[in-house]
């Protein structure tokens, strides 16, 4: 198994070779983690009082950041100081679908920004209970949004002002995973897709897909002795470096992180060059049944 695939982008806006966007598409696929050594969002001087924990209100483990709306999420500051805030998570979404299109330009007509989230608590003085805790191994479904079998394409950046790397651990590919818990999974309740839109617990239906997704995350972060006995790697993202991956297919866990910038797109699944290696369809193949 292949974890990383290392594509040595040029800051700036020059075009990109064909070949190396076909390639960082394939890879991105394939379930590896597409890897930018030297490419980097530009943080001014004029940022560096934002780089501190004290910026994220005491209730939230980090600021995030709607480009649709312009709306900060989860932050302590007012002011002058608010501002600046904004200005940089524009910045770092406008710096992240700009690299995205670039690099990725079969995405472009398919890709819809979400949310921005800026972490300058140390993962490790972060408080999360075993569902939230992104230190276990674990894809990524999110409960109150559907992605009804469309992709979830993430952007990040260390940005740690002293240098520090950031640690990662990657586990096994999805399939495997999903071969272990899938048998374990039972369908949901009747018409709670229903009762789950009614009280406004999801933005949209909550499809099987959905349902599954939700409860494989479960499963992985609260199995011990998977987190401790899969195949795994661990990876470093030194300051300075970019990476991208599809987290709904990559299993991943944070060892060590402060100062991260990241952007989280939802990705048409039509816009894949192979649907194949989806979760979606690689959960189809494996229940026998569609699931959206
Ligand atoms: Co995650």
């Amino acid at each position: 198994m292949k974890y990383i695939e290392v594509v040595d982008l040029a800051p700036g806006r020059s075009p990109v070779a064909a070949e190396t966007c076909y390639r960082s598409a394939q890879a991105l696929e394939a379930g590896q983690i597409l890897f930018l050594p030297r490419y980097q969002f530009p943080v001014p001087g004029s940022y560096q009082a934002l780089f501190s924990p004290d910026i994220v209100h005491r209730h939230s483990p980090n600021v995030s950041y709607s480009p649709a709306t312009r709306k900060l999420y989860g932050t302590a500051r007012m002011g002058p100081s608010l501002s600046l805030l904004q200005e940089m998570m524009a910045g770092f979404a406008d710096f992240a679908r700009k690299t995205v299109t670039r690099l990725l330009p079969i995405y472009r007509t398919g890709l819809v920004p979400a949310r921005v989230s800026f972490r300058p608590i140390e993962i490790e003085t972060r408080p999360m209970p075993w569902r939230k805790d992104v230190r276990r191994l674990h894809i990524d479904a999110f409960p109150s949004t559907p992605i009804q079998g469309n992709r979830i394409l993430r952007l990040f950046c260390n940005v740690n002002p002293a240098g520090q790397t950031h640690l990662w651990r990657i586990g096994e590919p999805f399939e495997q995973t999903a071969k272990r818990f899938l048998p374990f999974i039972r369908p949901p309740f009747p018409l709670s897709s229903v009762a789950l839109m009614l009280t406004s617990t999801t933005k949209s239906r909550r499809t099987f897909y959905d349902h599954i997704m939700l409860c494989l995350q479960d499963r992985m972060k609260r199995d011990q002795r998977y987190q401790a006995e899969a195949e795994q790697v661990k990876v470093e993202f030194p300051a300075g470096s970019t990476w991208l991956a599809f987290t709904d297919q990559v299993s991943h866990a944070t060892i060590r992180e402060q100062y991260q910038l990241e952007q989280t797109f939802l990705l048409d699944a039509n816009r894949l060059h192979d649907q194949s290696t989806a979760p979606l369809n690689v959960l189809e193949k494996l229940a026998g049944r569609k699931l959206v």
